[in-house]
């Protein structure tokens, strides 16, 4: 049988900030789907399912929102976590984290937490990240940083993620000296304006999409999304749980798309048209003192060592 290597389920779409240019929450974005919270009918469905694979599966509990904002946040990640072979891990703003959450996460054995940290000045912080904080994140990373410390390891994984968007931002360097000892991976992202499925700098051959064969974002309201490149859900494969999470990744829309992908008959979705996710399987190695450097179209990885 063939499964997804990731699930994402997006235990909500609500926000506390508003990121300039957050492709759901930004600038001039207009909604075309209703803002909730995922139903816990819906992801205890999702998790039973998905236990019944027996297959390794990184579940990604974050979509297009703040996972912290979900009462059941760390009620999921301990569910997920207890079914074998499962790897869990979330992108965060930071904003939200109690004592209670940071608590939680040391007891939840959640793998690793990805902050979003653009930049190191705090008036262009704010600028980009409406509504937000620098000094609140740095805080949260820190609390996290030093439960873990207290503990002993390097449990859960700090990542930190920096999107470049423009020449003034805090350079790489700069900003992987500041995290060095605290997180183990920082990535500096690629800025994609609103709307924009252009990752690459330059052009590749293309192949057909990695996302179609290996992953499932699940909707709060369960709509099943074909790859993580449409916020809006315009082309939903399904709806989970009035269908399985299997039917749907086996159903006839997604082969569909497989097949035609694997025909070069990329112009069959709008979505494709204008897209080059698929560049994410191309990387090369980079340099960096210190740190082992992967260099992707979307991102330059940097593992701490
Ligand atoms: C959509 S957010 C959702 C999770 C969470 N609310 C957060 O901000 O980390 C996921 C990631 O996408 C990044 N992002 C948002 N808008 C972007 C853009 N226009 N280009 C590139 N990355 C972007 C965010 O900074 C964040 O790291
Ligand atoms: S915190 Fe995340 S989801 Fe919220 S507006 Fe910013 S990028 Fe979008």
């Amino acid at each position: 049988m063939n499964w997804p290597a990731h699930l994402q389920l997006e235990l909500t779409n609500a926000c506390d900030l508003r990121c300039r240019h957050c492709h759901f929450h930004g600038e001039g974005v207009t909604k075309e789907r209703a803002v909730g919270h995922m139903a816990e009918s819906v992801w205890r469905a999702a998790l039973a399912e998905i236990a019944t694979w027996n297959t390794e599966l990184t579940v990604q509990p974050w979509g297009m929102g703040e996972p912290l904002l979900h009462p059941q946040l760390w009620e999921v990640v301990a569910v997920a976590k207890a079914i074998p072979r499962t790897t869990v891990g979330f992108y965060s703003n930071g904003m939200q984290w109690r004592d209670e959450d940071i608590k939680a996460a040391m007891h939840s054995r959640i793998d690793w937490v990805c902050f979003s940290v653009d930049g190191l000045d705090p008036a262009r912080f704010a600028h980009f990240r409406d509504g937000g904080t620098l000094a609140k994140v740095v805080d949260t990373i820190e609390r996290l940083h030093a439960a873990r410390t207290r503990r002993g390891g390097r449990a859960p994984g700090i990542r930190i993620n920096m999107v470049a968007y423009d020449e003034h931002m805090t350079t790489a360097e700069s900003f992987v000296e500041r995290w060095r000892g605290i997180a183990e991976s920082i990535s500096i992202s690629r800025f994609r304006p609103v709307g924009s499925r252009r990752f690459s700098p330059i052009e590749l051959p293309r192949v057909p999409c990695y996302q179609l064969t290996s992953l499932l974002p699940v909707a709060w309201d369960g709509r099943v999304a074909m790859c993580c490149e449409d916020p809006q859900i315009k082309e939903p494969v399904g709806t989970f749980p009035e269908s399985t999470l299997e039917a749907i990744w086996n159903g006839e829309r997604m082969q569909a798309m497989r097949a035609a992908h694997r025909d070069g008959r990329y112009d069959v979705s709008a979505l494709c048209k204008d897209c080059d996710a698929w560049t994410g399987i191309y990387g090369r190695d980079g340099k960096a003192p210190g740190a082992i450097v992967l260099e992707k179209t979307a991102a330059v990885i940097y593992t701490l060592e």
